[in-house]
């Protein structure tokens, strides 16, 4: 969700009203992907390296958690929130607020919102090594032996953030950068990508539309031949 600052900027506004006008933006584009029949969504908030950013605009961000997460979205849209990322981070309050909001809305089931706050993917990455080693040290939950196979990509998989979702189909950047980062590094191995030079705050609902007609025109191919993936398509058809 890129571009709420530079859409402020060109209003002449403070950038705090790119964020709350980011936010409106956020509440749409769940109540839409519900509707669209999405089953997972997950919004990169505020990542690890946001934390140098000036205080206030910190402090600006911490508020509309506090102030806009609320029960009533999620209640009406039977949306299930979860939150990824380094918890201990947080302030206290802001860090019950999201914890309080996962435990209400856990029997939800239309779509899981994930927010990705305090989160960035190499500190993702570097505790699931960490959790690994020292399940391998002081459980057997994980493996009965300590043998090299053991740790298969599912292992990691299983040992990141994003353990109860699915790889994500489509990465959408907003606001013109060409770039990752530090998102989903793992998860987004074969997800297809697309970049829009639109501020989050003007990603409408057509313009969610657009990314998912575009993504509609992809192959998908997972590194097989275009051959090979047109004759598994019209196999499954058939079977259909
Ligand atoms: C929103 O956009 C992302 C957040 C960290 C909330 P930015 O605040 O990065 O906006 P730009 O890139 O300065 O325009
Ligand atoms: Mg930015």
């Amino acid at each position: 969700m890129d571009g709420n600052g530079r859409w402020a900027t060109e209003r002449g506004k403070p950038r705090s009203a790119g964020h709350i006008a980011g936010v409106e933006t956020a509440k749409d584009v769940i109540a839409n992907c519900v509707r669209l029949g999405v089953k997972y969504l997950t919004l990169y908030a505020f990542s690890t390296e946001n934390w140098n950013r000036p205080a206030d605009e910190v402090a600006t961000l911490m508020g509309l958690i506090l102030t806009e997460l609320k029960d009533e979205l999620f209640v009406k849209n039977n949306v299930r929130m979860r939150w990824i990322g380094d918890r201990s981070r947080l302030p206290q309050q802001v860090r019950k607020h999201l914890e309080d909001m996962e435990e209400e809305t856990s029997g939800f089931t239309a779509m899981t919102v994930s927010f990705a706050i305090s989160y960035s993917s190499r500190w993702e990455i570097t505790k699931a090594m960490r959790d690994i080693l020292w399940e391998i040290k002081n459980t057997n939950l994980t493996f009965n032996t300590v043998d090299d196979n053991d740790i298969t990509e599912e292992t990691i998989s299983q040992h990141l953030e994003t353990y109860f979702m699915p790889d994500p189909d489509l990465l959408i950047r907003t606001g013109g950068e060409l770039r990752i980062s530090n998102y989903l590094l793992w998860q987004i191995a074969y997800s297809e990508l697309y970049f829009t030079n639109t501020y989050w705050p003007e990603f409408e609902e057509k313009e969610l539309h657009k990314a998912i007609a575009d993504y509609q025109q992809r192959q998908r191919r997972f590194g097989k031949t275009e051959e090979q993936v047109e004759t598994e398509n019209n196999t499954a058809h058939e079977k259909q």
